[in-house]
């Protein structure tokens, strides 16, 4: 379903949008355990936090077939088609695990400025669109967002390789405070098929996770065809160069591959 005008002037205002419901219990359920096994799978693509509890899942729209139906979801490709009106690429995909106990901060970022600084991205014609695949609560490491922030354009960062396992561009305090004195912060919550979309520039954070409740969130970078990156540093894995127009799959094929994956594994 198109975004309707009312979510374009917030997502141009706020900078995200929050569409609870967006896929079925039944859909994700399939893509949690996939999830799973390939945390456990030895694949150079999963990244550890420095506790050796998995962090991150690159690229799985790649080789595993319920992520690559998830990639090119209609209800994901279109909203995001629509606010660039162009065809898009997938630039990077990641399943994070912020695992029970011990999942790991996202320090306070934008996503763009990595693009830009690592990638060679030209414009923030790019954005993230997450996928809860547990239920996100207030008290398991949230998505926290500035709201607004986006409107500030690329902001000054250091390269921080020390505080996780994952290098980051990340915002020191009084930028962090100067933002949040003038919006606050957000952390939208909510059941497993939930999904979050946000702007390139908005900036963003999660904590670490001490509670029992894993935290598990797809996240496709989706960017304009034309915008594709001119100067990777990154491996392919995590700043992809198939720069091909993604088309959009059946809008229950993702429900068929999780009813055959369910009779399969019972
Ligand atoms: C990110 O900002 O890329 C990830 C944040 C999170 O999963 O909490
Ligand atoms: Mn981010």
């Amino acid at each position: 379903m198109p975004l309707s005008p009312a979510q374009l002037k917030a997502f141009d205002e706020d900078g995200y949008l929050f569409l609870p419901d967006c896929f079925s219990g039944e859909e994700v359920a399939a893509l949690r355990r996939e999830a799973e096994l390939i945390y456990h799978s030895g694949r150079p693509e999963v990244w550890q936090e420095k506790s050796g509890a998995p962090r991150t899942a690159f690229a799985a729209h790649t080789y595993n077939e319920g992520f690559r139906l998830l990639g090119s979801h209609p209800r994901l490709i279109e909203p995001v088609e629509q606010l660039f009106g162009e065809k898009l690429y997938m630039h990077q995909f990641k399943v994070n695990a912020k695992a029970a106990f011990d999942g790991d901060v996202w320090q306070w970022h934008q996503d763009y400025g990595t693009w830009a600084r690592d990638d060679g991205m030209p414009e923030p014609r790019a954005m993230n669109i997450s996928v809860f695949l547990d239920e996100v609560m207030p008290i398991n490491g949230p998505l926290m967002f500035i709201p607004k922030s986006h409107k500030h354009g690329v902001l000054p960062a250091g390269h921080d390789e020390a505080t996780t396992s994952y290098p980051l561009w990340t915002l020191d305090h009084e930028t962090i405070t100067r933002l949040v004195d003038a919006a606050g912060i957000v952390a939208p919550t909510g059941k497993p098929g939930a999904v979050l979309m946000f702007h390139g520039n908005l900036v963003h954070a999660s904590t670490a996770n001490i509670t029992p409740y894993p935290r598990k969130i797809v996240y496709l970078t989706l960017c304009a065809v034309s915008n594709y990156i001119r100067k990777p540093t990154r491996p392919e894995w995590i700043a992809h160069r198939d720069f091909t127009p993604i088309e959009p799959v059946a809008d229950d094929a993702l429900l068929q591959y999780a009813r055959s994956h369910r009779i399969a594994a019972e």
